[in-house]
């Protein structure tokens, strides 16, 4: 029978504060093979009964099964109300299926003439130096039965809302970081639980965070704002048909609270003796007598944007694995896990005591504490005890890397369960999984999904604990391609790629780190290396082509190419106005950032910048003349593609002899010649030789940063190398991967030699132990040894191309990706020595070419008939579940 499943709404499957009709996915199931759809049904309804409609589509014939788009006109959108959306299918075994499950949006504000709140604040801007917390509170008088009752909140700083007492949401963080003059988001929450007839509480309490609290390694203050605001506006539906809007306003009231500093790198210190019962409590007047009447701050509502999805949230919760005491007579938390988020606390004492705990990511040598790799980040939480009984208590307006914690002070012998640690990140669906023979190579995995959620808070990170944590271009281009495997990062790129563009220099320069807190900044022009450049470094900058195009791949979607297309358009033709000869270079360049081959002491690898950057130059505009063919701008496919063969025919000139030999030997110079495809093929298995002879000299290990490290997998795979792809990624000396999992590691690090052989650490000036980067190689496990790869012709894995990379280096891999198609599952294994058993699962409505690599002879083919294709058995199949059972070479 043919099953709807998983159907999504712009790839979620909720969304709240929507302002375009989103449009729909759905992925099926059926126990059949060969099923595709022949047509599809929709109906939306403001009930979750569906009893009345609003709009039914009736039935399409269709075998489209994302990305459907209905038309505003059919399905008017109005603010605050919550809508329904099932579906239901035909498919060609001329089955119906049942309706799915219904799933819902709620609507944020239409239209900035709606918003009607003011923006109020607890502070001037003579607290400009303060990082404190403020509470503010207003009430509202409700004299009828709601029907329904929505609440929109964003502040200039960090805020968390309650109405009557109680939390909204679930959300941390709020509202995030954006480029918050340009760009400020606004949550929408359905509060038709918490709202009461009668008198009803709002409150607030506002912290600085990254709004103007001290951020970057230039430790600047007050990067947007001098002071904090909160703005609050709530639509209420009445059972009588009316509706009210009310909101924050001059009414409303302020106090200090118990937050007396709160930062996103230092901490917290939370004196619970200030906290005031009457913040969301109903009282008589008399008791707000200390309380003042709040400023308002004035902001252009035109700025606010919609958050639907993707808020940080408290994912998971882990208990403290080890109490230990250090030879120095600390006394220490163990998490057992390297992560980003908090400790919750607890503590009974009398009122006036302090408990404070300092986090950080390591032990050093001796097994001591080790803070040095924090810089100047303190990551101190401080809590002061009220008195009153069991007190529990998690910071709110900042956040912690680490996986111990220092017990510095605590009012009586701490005992293991006091203490959990809350995991907080962007809420992301879980999309792959993958598990091999290799109990090294799992915990590689895993140290790569855990540094995805060390860093994706909010806005793609470098890093989570030191005093950095900022949107570094380079990094999210290089991790974005694995990110892709790993969970649905549409709604979080998208978001932050908003800001890219938003950040963009007018003249299409990008910024080193979005949201841009450097260009301008005038420390910068004192730093040693900022003074040199703030914005448009090769593979930095590149993000705002490759991310646009990576998520286009993985979703079919062109709606990102889209959005971004100014953007691209803009970067390119900057590198275009700044190349000469087809030679690009500008001011400050990362190269092979941290690349082994780096003169001693010195973060630069040796990859000369003028081939990095033409590379790159040659990779973003051949990508970007694809894009503007698949927009239909057919013209400006034409002359970029023209352009991205003269850089490329430039690039061989100059770093190639007439006879196609590397004139650097790098291995990174090797490594994106061959991935950016950018030497012609007679040249390329030389080139792949050398980089083999390059990599034996160094005894089977890579010496490559941040450029060259994602792909070498891949081009040693892609050229013939499969057992030297794979004896690299298996390499358990240093440097490699396994190195660091052996060393301990829990994340990815950011040196691959971030603790030395000999227990000591790289230099404290930049040694974060969570920074996802190298854990890009994360792709090529997902798309060659388990073998799951795009179709470029047909993306978002309509068609699917299955070419695990079977191979003796492991005895089994099994795994899956949940495309917006559905699930596509392949696990294989060696039954004996040279006999291979494969399994994969292909969802309805899509198709899948198969190769069976090394196949000498097919033992049993599943009922599919093979034939030869790129020199072994290959096989079209549609949806369904097969095994085949072949003997390898
Ligand atoms: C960050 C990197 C970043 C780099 C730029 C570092 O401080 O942590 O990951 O990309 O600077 O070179």
């Amino acid at each position: 029978m043919i099953r709807v499943e998983q159907l999504s709404l712009n790839y979620e499957n909720q969304l709240v504060g929507v302002t375009e009709l989103p449009q729909l996915s759905w992925a099926m199931a059926s126990d059949f093979r060969d099923v595709f759809q022949v047509a599809y049904r929709i109906q939306f309804s403001l009930e979750n009964s569906f009893a009345t409609l609003l709009y039914d589509s009736k039935w399409v014939v269709s075998n489209q099964s994302s990305q459907i788009e209905l038309s505003q006109s059919d399905i008017p959108l109005m603010s605050g109300q919550t809508y329904f959306v099932r579906v239901k299918v035909k498919s060609n075994y001329k089955e119906e299926s049942k309706w799915s499950s219904s799933i819902s949006f709620v609507t944020g504000i239409l239209n900035p003439s709606e918003w009607i709140s003011d923006f109020v604040s607890g502070e001037t801007r003579k607290d400009k130096a303060e990082s404190k917390s403020t509470l503010l509170r207003g009430t509202f008088f409700i004299d009828k039965p709601v029907s329904a009752a929505y609440g929109y909140f964003t502040a200039q700083g960090l805020y968390k809302a309650y109405l009557n007492g109680q939390k909204i949401g679930h959300d941390e963080l709020t509202p995030g970081w954006t480029s918050y003059n340009k760009r400020l988001l606004y949550q929408t929450y359905d509060l038709s639980s918490l709202i009461c007839q009668g008198e009803n509480v709002l409150g607030a309490m506002v912290g600085a965070g990254w709004y103007k609290g001290k951020m970057g390694f230039l430790e600047e203050r007050n990067n947007y704002g001098e002071q904090t605001s909160f703005f609050g506006q709530l639509l209420i539906r009445f059972t009588d048909g009316t509706s009210m809007v009310w909101g924050t306003s001059k009414e409303w009231l302020v106090h200090a609270g118990p937050i007396v500093f709160s930062e996103i790198y230092d901490g917290e210190i939370y004196d619970a003796r200030l906290e005031r019962p009457e913040w969301l409590t109903l009282g008589t007047a008399s008791k707000y007598n200390e309380w003042k009447k709040v400023n308002l701050v004035e902001v252009d509502k035109n700025i606010l944007v919609s958050q639907p999805s993707n808020r940080p949230k408290i994912n998971e919760r882990i208990a403290v694995q080890k109490l230990l005491t250090t030879p120095q007579g600390d006394i220490v938390l163990d998490f057992g896990q390297n992560l980003t988020g908090w400790i919750e606390l607890q503590v009974k004492a009398p009122a006036g005591c302090r408990v404070e705990l300092e986090c950080f990511e390591t032990l050093d040598k001796e097994g001591n504490v080790y803070q040095a790799n924090l810089r100047t980040a303190k990551e101190k939480l401080v809590y002061i005890t009220n008195g009153n009984g069991i007190e529990t208590f998690c910071p709110s307006f900042t956040f912690q890397g680490f996986r111990y914690a220092k017990v510095s002070k605590y009012p009586s012998k701490p005992k293991a369960e006091y203490f959990t640690a809350l995991v907080v990140h962007s809420q992301l669906d879980v999309t792959g999984h993958f598990e091999c023979s290799s109990p090294l190579l799992n915990q590689l995995q895993h140290n790569i999904e855990w540094s995805l959620k060390g860093n994706f808070l909010d806005i793609p990170t470098d890093c989570p604990q030191r005093n950095e944590r900022v949107g570094w271009t380079g990094d999210a281009q290089i991790f974005c391609r694995t990110a892709n495997f790993l969970v649905n990062a549409y709604g979080f790129f998208t978001k932050w790629l908003k800001d890219v563009a938003a950040d963009q220099l007018p003249a299409g320069g990008v910024p080193h780190v979005v949201p841009d807190i450097i260009t301008g900044n005038p420390k910068a022009n004192e730093d040693w290396l900022l003074s040199q450049g703030t914005h448009s470094a090769a593979a930095w900058a590149d993000v705002a082509v490759i991310a646009p195009w990576t998520l286009y791949l993985a979703y079919g979607d062109q709606a990102v190419l889209e959005t971004q297309f100014v953007s691209m358009k803009k970067w390119i033709d900057f590198m275009g106005r700044h190349a000469v000869d087809n030679i690009w270079n500008y001011k400050l360049q990362f190269g092979d950032w941290l690349a082994l081959d780096a003169k001693e002491g010195s973060y630069f690898g040796a990859t000369p910048n003028d081939l990095t950057c033409t590379a790159y130059y040659a990779y973003s505009t051949g990508i970007f003349a694809k894009v503007c063919k698949i927009l239909g701008k057919n013209q400006l496919a034409q002359s970029y593609q023209k352009k991205y063969e003269e850089i490329k025919a430039t690039y061989q000139q100059k770093f190639f002899t007439p006879e196609g030999d590397l004139l650097v030997s790098t291995q990174t110079a090797h490594i994106i010649s061959l991935y950016f495809n950018l030497i012609p093929t007679e040249w390329k298995s030389k080139t792949a030789a050398s980089l083999v002879k390059l990599l034996q000299k160094q005894n089977g290990h890579l010496v490559t940063g941040f450029v060259g490290t994602p792909y070498f997998c891949q081009v040693l795979s892609d050229n013939g190398y499969t057992d030297e792809a794979y004896d690299l990624l298996l390499q358990e000396d240093f440097p490699s991967w396994l190195y660091e999992v052996k060393k301990g590691a829990t994340t990815i690090w950011e040196h691959w030699d971030g603790i030395k052989e000999d227990g000591s650490m790289w230099s404290p000036d930049m040694n974060s132990f969570n920074h996802y980067a190298y854990g890009a190689v994360g792709e090529w496990m997902y798309s060659n040894i388990l073998g799951i790869k795009i179709d470029e012709q047909q993306p978002g894995y309509h068609h699917i191309i299955l070419h695990p990379l079977i191979n003796k280096h492991l005895a089994y891999a099994k795994g899956f990706y949940k495309s917006i198609h559905g699930k596509i599952i392949i696990a294989w294994k060696y039954l004996q020595n040279d006999t291979v058993e494969l399994r994969v699962k292909i969802p309805v409505n899509s198709t899948a070419t198969v190769y069976l690599e090394k196949c000498r002879e097919i033992i049993a083919n599943d009922g599919v008939k093979f034939s030869k294709k790129e020199k072994m058995p290959a096989t079209e199949i549609p949806s369904g579940e097969y095994t085949f059972i072949f003997k390898q070479n």
